[in-house]
């Protein structure tokens, strides 16, 4: 089983010709209203690679509000065990974005519920042997340490995705969290912020993915955009994955769908290898369309 501890975000898309600058106003057509969120995220994509092979559970927050009931029913519909999420005072988590010609995106995230997540919320489905829990940096930082804890002491193994970087992260939290987890996943600004504070002049990514795994002795996973992903196993020796050539559309949602499909490979059996390779996939095919849940890849088009 995978347990997927994170947020949950309505995601409102609009296609601009260019990012907007500060004091900029830029027109769009209309807009989209899009399930998403880290976390939601994560757990769809690894319901789509695993097509039924095992569960996937997802433990986070929505608001008592529209949003929320459309967030539980796409889960739901996805095949993800929606069951145990949090209904909060507060509204449920939503996400501005822009994209533009060029595929990039700036997000804005309001947290709502997120902020509210516990590690509570696993009381009764803590992960066990054989079982993998997976979490991002939306929620809380101090419940996701506590959720790796518990997890990774009933002998789950556990996979940190770091982003976004949580603000004011510092060593002493950051080798906390990293003795609480198995595998790091980070993309290369992510790498990058996390090693400097383990040692200030690992900036390149393959150099900061070394740094992190170095100082914690965990895999450490640097994904590289098109040129796939790196892995820095605790005994130094690297694992490397390449991405299909692809022209993006839209790249919201393809870490998410990396870290996703990594662990529905990892739960299936596969080596860490295979699973990056899988990964790789279906993070460029998640690239071709846009929104993040919306163009992610389903395990058919995975195994092609
Ligand atoms: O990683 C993409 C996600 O980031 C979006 O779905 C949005 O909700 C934000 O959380």
């Amino acid at each position: 089983m995978i347990t997927v501890f994170g947020s949950i975000n309505i995601d409102l898309v609009t296609r601009v010709p260019s990012l907007p600058r500060p004091g900029e106003t830029v027109l769009a057509a209309s807009y989209r209203t899009l399930c998403g969120g880290k976390g939601a995220n994560q757990a769809v994509a690894a319901a789509r690679a695993l097509g039924g092979l095992a569960t996937v559970r997802m433990i986070g927050a929505v608001g008592d509000d529209g949003f929320g009931v459309l967030a539980r029913d796409n889960l739901t519909r996805e095949g993800v065990d929606a069951s145990r999420l949090q209904v909060c005072e507060e509204g449920t988590g939503c996400a501005f974005i822009q994209v533009d010609d060029a595929g990039e995106n700036v997000i804005t995230v309001a947290s709502g519920a997120n902020g509210m997540l516990a590690a509570a919320a696993m009381d009764g489905a803590v992960p066990a042997d054989g079982d993998f829990l997976v979490m991002q940096m939306e929620t809380p930082l101090r419940a996701c340490l506590l959720a790796a804890e518990r997890a990774r002491k009933n002998g789950a193994r556990v996979i940190a995705n770091l982003a976004p970087v949580p603000a004011g992260l510092n060593a002493a939290t950051l080798k906390k969290l990293l003795a609480a987890i198995d595998i790091l996943v980070v993309n290369e600004h992510e790498a990058a912020q996390a090693a400097v504070l383990l040692e200030p002049e690992a900036r390149e990514p393959l150099a900061a993915a070394k740094a992190l795994a170095a100082h914690s002795g965990r895999t450490v996973i640097a994904t590289l955009g098109g040129d796939g992903a790196v892995a820095v196993l605790p005994n130094r020796k690297t694992i490397r994955a390449s991405a299909p050539p692809i022209t993006p559309v839209d790249t919201t949602g393809a870490g998410d769908t990396f870290v996703g499909v990594l662990a529905a490979g990892l739960a299936e059996g596969l080596a860490l290898g295979p699973s990056m390779e899988r990964a790789c996939k279906a993070a460029s095919l998640a690239c071709m369309a846009l929104g993040a849940q919306s163009s992610m890849p389903h395990r058919a088009d995975i195994l092609t």
